[in-house]
């Protein structure tokens, strides 16, 4: 086992070795860490809903009705009421024919693309996407084409320079796939150009929406509704396990997708299904979120407060057009150093370096929710403002 410690040791040396923190209670604005409640600034639950007590209520109305786990895969046994009733409103938040449930955002994102495309196809892919975007390529034995981020010239440079699609016929498949949001960035994909050019080109277009959905949109249906784009986009990936407080992912598109992902996504056909309780939040927080101007107002509230904040006091919040707000640092030991000062201040924000994010590129990613307050935020730019200032960095 020499490779082992090896390899820690190589990642102590090289400062990039990751430990966990421990979340000890909570589940909102603030939280407990080592015995301190601090306020939460690193969580993906943006519209609060994890700690909903509808979401409860509903999670707990299914253990007692159906149990605790679902007892098999779909296609076994394990394909309850619950599960196609959440798909129906997926698609219809999502506005498509059909939608198709996966055990995570991670795990749709690998089943989708490798049973898509496969050896001799080719997939067009965003440098900064998310990971399981990139694990999905690499599974799938496509020829991957990554182009710089949002650089549709270069996309478009790279689609006139490979075979035209002829997957109608049989023929080589092309797809064309971004995150909706950027999960380090914060910035948004061109999708306009992107699906203008897929169309040139014969290509398909999927879109990971993980931090969009219930978001971005007036009724908070992703990226797609926030720049009023009503088709185009062959496969939308989405997940539960953000702005919707539950857990599970899934793909929303043609009824003909969901028919091909249920026989041919492994990821979807090998493993047991999302058990009751989770799906009956799921199915409540999609209610919510449609309903739910008021905690988007009050996400956006937060958002420009803070975002202004950290701006005018000197932070580069970098490109950022959402509710993911990237401070830029660069080095990754300093970036750690202002994370670990955050919490002692007790602000709770993560530092994100290499391999998650480019060397020299290290950032703090500072995510807020609608259920933090004015005074949270407040006290959060104080100690930003401490912190920067002691590190030098503002
Ligand atoms: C852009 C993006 N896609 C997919 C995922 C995976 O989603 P999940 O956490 O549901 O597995 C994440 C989150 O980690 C993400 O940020």
């Amino acid at each position: 086992m020499n490779f082992i410690d090896d390899e820690l040791e190589r990642l102590r040396r090289s400062g990039l070795y990751r430990e966990l923190k421990v979340v000890e209670e909570g589940q909102g604005a603030r939280v407990k860490i080592n015995g301190r409640e601090v306020i939460q600034l690193s969580s993906n639950n943006y519209l609060g809903l994890a700690a909903h007590p509808e979401l409860k209520k509903a999670a707990s109305s299914a253990i007692e009705k159906y149990g605790c786990g679902s007892g098999a895969s779909r296609l076994i046994s394990g394909n309850l009421k619950l599960h196609e009733k959440l798909e129906e409103k997926i698609s219809s938040f999502k506005g498509t024919e059909s939608s198709l449930l996966f055990n995570s955002g991670y795990t749709a994102n690998l089943g989708v693309i490798s049973s898509l495309c496969g050896r001799g196809d080719i997939i067009f892919s965003d440098k900064l996407n998310h990971a399981s975007i990139i694990d999905g390529c690499l599974m799938s034995g496509a020829e991957i084409k990554r182009y710089p981020h949002k650089d549709i010239d270069a996309l478009e440079r790279f689609l006139k320079s490979t075979p035209t699609s002829m997957h109608r016929c049989g023929g080589k498949k092309r797809l064309i796939v971004t995150d909706g949001v950027f999960s380090m960035d914060g910035d948004i994909a061109p999708l306009r150009e992107i699906i203008k050019l897929a169309k040139d080109y014969s290509a398909l277009v999927m879109v990971d929406d993980a931090h969009a959905t219930g978001v971005l949109g007036k009724k908070g249906g992703g990226t797609a509704e926030h720049l009023g784009l009503d088709d185009g986009i062959d496969i939308v990936m989405g997940t539960f396990s953000k702005a919707l407080g539950s857990f599970g992912g899934f793909i929303a598109g043609r009824r003909e997708i969901r028919e091909f992902l249920i026989n041919k996504a492994r990821s979807f056909i090998y493993t047991t299904s999302l058990p009751p309780s989770v799906i009956a939040s799921s199915i409540r927080a999609i209610e919510i979120a449609e309903e739910g101007n008021y905690l988007r107002d009050s996400l956006w509230r937060n958002v420009n407060c803070l975002k202004e904040g950290l701006k005018n006091m000197g932070f580069d919040t970098m490109k950022s057009q959402s509710h993911i707000i990237p401070v830029f640092i660069g080095d990754a030991d300093k970036t750690m150093e202002m994370s670990q000062m955050l919490l002692r201040e007790g602000v709770f924000v993560q530092g994100i370096r290499p391999p998650t994010v480019p060397q020299g590129k290290s950032r703090l990613r500072v995510t807020v929710t609608s259920s933090h307050s004015v005074d949270d935020i407040n006290i959060a730019l104080e100690s930003f403002k401490r912190a920067g200032e002691r590190l030098g960095i503002i």
